[in-house]
Formats: structure tokens, sequence, C-alpha cells
């Protein structure tokens, strides 16, 4: 196995209550025009674009993931709602990139479409998740900077946005104000969203996820013991393995070999830990459509299952996978994001950070996602650093009389 957690945990926290509820209509085939109205056509569709990319940035990042044998934990959901909020502002090729990227037809779906189904989820998920899910938005904007007054009130509104002014050129003071709201929204899980503000930074995005959830039927901890975990042929860690035996709800999906259990929270809220023979036929052909299969047909039957109790962190700069997933124009000098303000700005940093603890009692998943935005043809000022040798010139200028020449190798040597 090359992946370091043989055990493949779905970050995303599959809603099963609303999977049911949908037994009748597969949400992936929503049809257009036919009898849905138009608000819960876009719904689904957004859901449904949501759920592919999850697996589409799964892939990236595993692959990145591999080479250096880490864990790969991250929140889709949170990814997806900042991009969202970001193509708000975004305009012309860069707009049709983060649209495209994010998996939305824009034959099918308007910007404002998209904007009323995120607010349409965000709401739902305030309403219905009595403290299980905490999910939502904020946009720090420089006190010297103005975008256009609808941009925001469309943050506001729709991504239910919270609104803060800061001076980003007190880059420390701004960073922790950053810090400290995601701090205070994941209860303390993700302490340093970010570290290193840039000091032309006008706004930050940021969107945050937690979720707690107690499982239906918890471990019992006198039944946890250390044990091996196998990371690959030559690698074994000891682990608190945790056991159970009950009844359980389990799919053993043939075409990719790979055990499906379900361990249901005391909520609508599952988490699916997804044991395959090999690691590489799942991470290849996982899509939302087995997420739907598995739920609708797994089986209860009764086993002995040993899951061990850790609590993982991650952290990602996303530029260069969603520059590979073609979200590349907001990076560069190419960027329109004229739906923010007229200024020249670009997109200079995307953070991610999450966290995953599994123990007796439940699990606890939070993450946050900044989109930095700096304004680049104003305060760009180049630097020019002489710390390595360099020649001097003496000179008159008139008669360009030449009357010291030299190189300095080392400036310390006074002789
Ligand atoms: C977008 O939707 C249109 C109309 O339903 C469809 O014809 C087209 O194939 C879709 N494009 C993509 C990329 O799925
Ligand atoms: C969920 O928790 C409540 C209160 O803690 C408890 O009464 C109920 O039995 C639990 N349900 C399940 C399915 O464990
Ligand atoms: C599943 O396992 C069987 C038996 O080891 C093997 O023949 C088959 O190729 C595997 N399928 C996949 C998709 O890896």
């Amino acid at each position: 196995m090359n992946a370091a957690l043989s055990l493949w945990i779905l970050s995303a926290l599959v809603c099963a209550g609303r999977s049911h509820q949908h037994a009748g209509g597969d949400p992936a085939k929503v049809d257009g025009g036919s009898g849905l109205d138009g608000s819960a056509t876009s719904v689904s569709l957004v859901t449904e674009a949501n759920r592919e990319f999850a697996f589409r940035l799964y892939r990236k990042l595993a692959a990145h993931a591999d080479s250096q044998g880490k864990n790969v934990f991250f929140s889709p959901a949170s990814v997806s709602v900042a991009l969202a909020a970001l193509s708000v502002g975004a305009r012309g090729e860069t707009h049709r990139q983060l649209v495209g990227g994010l998996g939305f037809n824009d034959t099918r779906l308007t910007q404002t479409d998209i904007d009323q189904a995120f607010k349409t989820l965000l709401e739902k998920t305030r309403e219905t998740s009595n403290e299980a899910v905490s999910e939502g938005t904020a946009v720090f904007v420089d006190n010297r900077f103005s975008p256009r007054p609808e941009f925001l009130e469309n943050l506001m509104q729709s991504y239910l946005a919270d609104g803060f002014k800061v001076d980003f050129t007190q880059t420390t003071q701004s960073a922790d104000r950053i810090n400290k709201y995601v701090e205070e929204k994941t209860k303390g899980k993700i302490a340093e969203l970010v570290n290193d503000i840039d000091p032309s930074t006008v706004m930050y995005l940021i969107s945050y996820i937690y979720f707690k959830g107690k499982w239906a039927t918890p471990f019992d901890p006198q039944l946890t013991k250390e044990d091996t975990f196998t990371v690959d042929e030559n690698t074994k860690v000891p682990v608190q393995m945790m056991k159970l035996e009950e009844t359980f709800d389990t799919y053993e999906d043939k075409s990719i070999n790979t055990s499906v259990l379900h361990l249901p929270f005391n909520s609508s809220y599952s988490m699916l830990l997804l044991l395959p023979k090999d690691m590489a036929p799942l991470e290849n052909a996982i899509c939302p459509n087995h997420v739907n299969k598995w739920l609708r047909w797994m089986k209860p039957r009764k086993y002995e299952v040993h899951v061990p109790k850790f609590s993982i962190k991650t952290s990602y700069s996303l530029v260069d996978v969603l520059t590979q997933m073609g979200m590349t124009d907001m990076f560069g000098s190419g960027a329109d994001l004229t739906g923010i303000s007229e200024g020249q700005l670009k997109v200079s940093e995307v953070v991610h950070k999450a966290t995953l603890d599994v123990d007796e009692a439940g699990a606890t998943a939070t993450a946050a996602t900044g989109i930095g935005i700096t304004l680049y043809s104003m305060h760009h000022v180049p630097v020019l650093r002489f710390d390595r040798p360099f020649m001097a010139v003496i000179t008159e200028r008139n008669t360009g009389n030449i009357l010291f020449l030299g190189k300095i190798v080392n400036p310390t040597l006074e002789e």
C-alpha cells in the first residue's frame, strides 16, 4: 500500500439522511426543466458539481502527498465555497476558469444561480445541524481599499460572510486578526491559517467548517489496545486501536476490491471508512456515484471492527493544484477581478488547513481556506539586494571621467 493511511478516510462527511431522502431520484440525473423549480435544480446541480470537484481535488492532493508519504485530509466544501465567493468578483476568462474549475456548467448555471445555491446550502447547514456542523465565510478588507459595494453585499447576502476592516501593511497584526477569527470558528483546532501576509494584500477571503459528531454506537475505551499499523512493506507504526463488535452497515465493492464501513454519527452525518486491497484502483476510480451506491446498497451485518484512534493535521498551498485544474489566470497578470474593484488585482495565495481527530466517542474535523488578494501594479516595489559580490564605479556625470572602480567581494574585510 502506498498511502500512509491504509484506511482511506472519506473527507467528505456524507449526509446519509439526505441521500436516503433522494432515494427516488438519483441526484446525478437531475434534469434541467422537468418539474423541479429552478432554484431546487440549481442546488442539485451545484451539489453534484461540488461532489465531483471533491474527488478531482483529492486526486491532485494525493498525487503531491504520495511522493512524501503524507496523509491527505481536506474539506472540499470549504474550498468550493471560498472559490465560489471569489468567482463573484471575477470577470471574463478568469471567471470562466473559476466556474469551470469548480465544475459548474455555465450554460445551465448563472453566477446568480450559483450564489443562490450556496446561500441555500449554507443556510440549510445552519438550520439543521444543531451545532454538529458550523460553516461560514468572512472577508477582511484593507482600510485603504474600497471594493465595489455590490461585491461585498453579495458576499454577505449569499455567502453569509462576516466583514472586517484591517490594515494589511501591519502584516503581523492583520495575520493575527484573521487567525484569531479562524481559531474561534474552529474551536481552537486551526490556530494559524495564515503566517506570511503580503503587505500589498487588499483583501482576504476566508471560509471555515467545523464538524463534531458522536458515534451512534461509541467504542468502549476499555477495549482500545496498542496495535500495529502497516504503512508500507517496510514501515510499521504503533497505534491505539479501538475495537467494537456490533451490527454495521458494510458494502464489499468488488469492482475496486474495497470494503466499505459505515459509521453513523448520532445525527444525519456519517463517516465512511474505505479499506482497499490496493489503494491506487480505489483512488483512481472513486467518484460521487460510488458513494451513492454504497449508501444505497450497504447491508447490516455483525462485524468486529478495529479502527485506529488518531489526530492528524494537514496544510496546503493550493496554488499549484488549482492551476493544474485550469484556474490559472487569477494568479497572474491576466487576472480579471474587476467585479471586486477596478484596480489590478490578483490572487496571491490560496491556503488550506484541516484537522481530523478520531476517538472512541466520535470524530471532530475542521478546515479553513484563505484566499489572499493583492493589488500588484501600484504597490509593486522591485527589490535589489547587494548581498553578493558586486562592482562599484565612481564617475563624473558630465565628463564621464571614472574616478574610482572596484569590486566588493567581502565588505567585512578591512584590508
Ligand atoms: C452543459 O449543459 C449543456 C446543456 O444542458 C450541455 O449540452 C453541455 O454538454 C454541458 N456541458 C458540460 C461541459 O457538461
Ligand atoms: C443520540 O444522543 C441522544 C442524547 O445524547 C440519545 O438520547 C440518543 O439515544 C442517541 N441516539 C443514538 C442513535 O445513539
Ligand atoms: C481485485 O482483486 C482480484 C484478486 O486479487 C484481482 O484479480 C483484480 O484484478 C482486482 N481488481 C482490481 C480492480 O484491482
